[in-house]
């Protein structure tokens, strides 16, 4: 007999946002099991995670959400009962150099997972739950105005993002047909602890601190609608707890911003805190090529979020910026063992008996 009422799997899970989720559902849940499945990419990283990594009601397992054999093992074992399902490839950039593998991880990867959650549970049962993390991205590109509902049609135009949007066609088509129990939200720019440093705001903060130039794509002028990591993690419990069956949920902060003026919030913050000169990374701003396909503005109406479920978002984008800058000037040890690589060892010494 199972001790635990509900057993999780969260996939991407040791990621920047899944390891935050990781994080609230262990220590706010201990009546379920939750079971990460990260295949630890250069994006996945168990550091994150230290924190929780002894309790009885958590266990990672490393594996590939591509691989069908590796996936009913998984749930098998552990008798998987949900998914929250966050394992990506995440980064835009590197979606242009190489989308063969956005369409492999994130399509490809997804119908595993949906195929796998499809043969294990009862479809009639409305406690079997496969929630899908997705992104504004899928909506494409708004002008000056405008915000993306749910019902904003699909338009995608970076390979991560139609990756993304296909993922989301495949999760609705799993209803349609076979009946699954699904849920997806799509949310906007997430920012916080624990972010890889290719992201924007992860990566200025770290060019700041060691003097290197600071790269604008374009003019600097693109938008995004920034949340802080928590909020979103917070939307996901929310929704999966009490989110209608079949139902899609925009999260978004109504924290709008130019490119330019986060990177200029950071210099502001980054400098006071090391007790330099007001101003002095400002000439660090270097204006480079555009990104190939960039969208101009992102912007999310979370009004049904809000409206159904009660949820706001607790950061302002000062606040969380702050908080965030922090946390990176308290850990640069964990942005230099990524840079250099060093996690990788860590790992090869942690697990090589297991
Ligand atoms: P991330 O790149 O930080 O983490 C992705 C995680 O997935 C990593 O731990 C990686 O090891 C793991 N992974 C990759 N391929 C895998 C595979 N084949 N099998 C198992 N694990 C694999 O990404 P993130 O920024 O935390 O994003 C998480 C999810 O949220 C993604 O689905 C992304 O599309 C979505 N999302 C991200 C944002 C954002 O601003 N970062 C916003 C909205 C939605
Ligand atoms: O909107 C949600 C999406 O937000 C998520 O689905 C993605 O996983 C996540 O990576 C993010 O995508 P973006 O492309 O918006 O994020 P990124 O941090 O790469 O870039 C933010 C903005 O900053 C974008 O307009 C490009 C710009 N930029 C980015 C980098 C890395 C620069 O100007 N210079 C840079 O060096």
């Amino acid at each position: 007999m199972n001790q635990f009422k509900k057993t999780i799997l969260i996939t991407g899970g040791a990621g920047f946002i899944g390891s935050h989720l990781v994080r609230l559902f262990v220590n706010k849940y201990p009546e379920y099991k939750i079971v990460n499945l990260d295949k630890l990419t250069y994006a996945g990283n168990l550091d994150n995670l230290k924190d929780i990594e002894g309790r009885s009601n958590y266990e990672f397992v490393k594996g590939d959400i591509c691989n069908q054999t590796e996936l009913q093992k998984i749930f098998s074992d552990h008798k998987i009962d949900n998914v929250i399902h966050l394992a990506a490839e995440s980064h835009v950039d590197r979606s242009i150099s190489n989308p063969l593998e956005f369409v492999q991880t994130n399509v490809i990867g997804t119908v595993n997972l949906l195929n796998t959650a499809k043969n294990n549970w009862n479809i009639e049962s409305s406690e079997n739950i496969f929630y899908h993390v997705s992104t504004d991205e899928v909506y494409g590109s708004l002008g000056e105005e405008g915000l993306f509902l749910e019902t904003t049609p699909y338009d995608p135009r970076s390979p991560y993002s139609a990756s993304k949007a296909s993922s989301d066609h495949f999760v609705r088509a799993y209803q349609e047909t076979y009946g699954l129990n699904i849920k997806i939200s799509n949310c906007s720019n997430n920012y916080g602890s624990h972010q890889f440093p290719e992201k924007l705001i992860p990566l200025i903060i770290n060019n700041i601190l060691n003097k290197k130039p600071l790269p604008i794509y374009g003019k600097g002028d693109n938008v995004r609608d920034w949340l802080h990591v928590v909020d979103h993690a917070e939307a996901i419990d929310l929704i999966f707890h009490q989110g209608k069956i079949g139902e899609t949920f925009n999260i978004g902060g109504h924290n709008e911003r130019k490119n330019i003026e986060i990177v200029k919030l950071l210099i502001d913050l980054v400098d006071e805190k090391l007790n330099r000169d007001k101003g002095e990374s400002l000439n660090l701003i270097t204006y480079v090529k555009d990104r190939a396909g960039h969208d101009q503005r992102y912007a999310i109406d979370a009004e049904k979020l809000k409206t159904n479920l009660g949820w706001t978002p607790r950061y302002t984008v000062e606040q969380g910026i702050e908080k965030t800058v922090e946390w990176y000037l308290n850990n640069m040890e964990w942005v230099e063992n990524i840079v250099s690589g060093d996690y990788l060892n860590y790992y090869e010494n942690q697990y090589v008996d297991r």
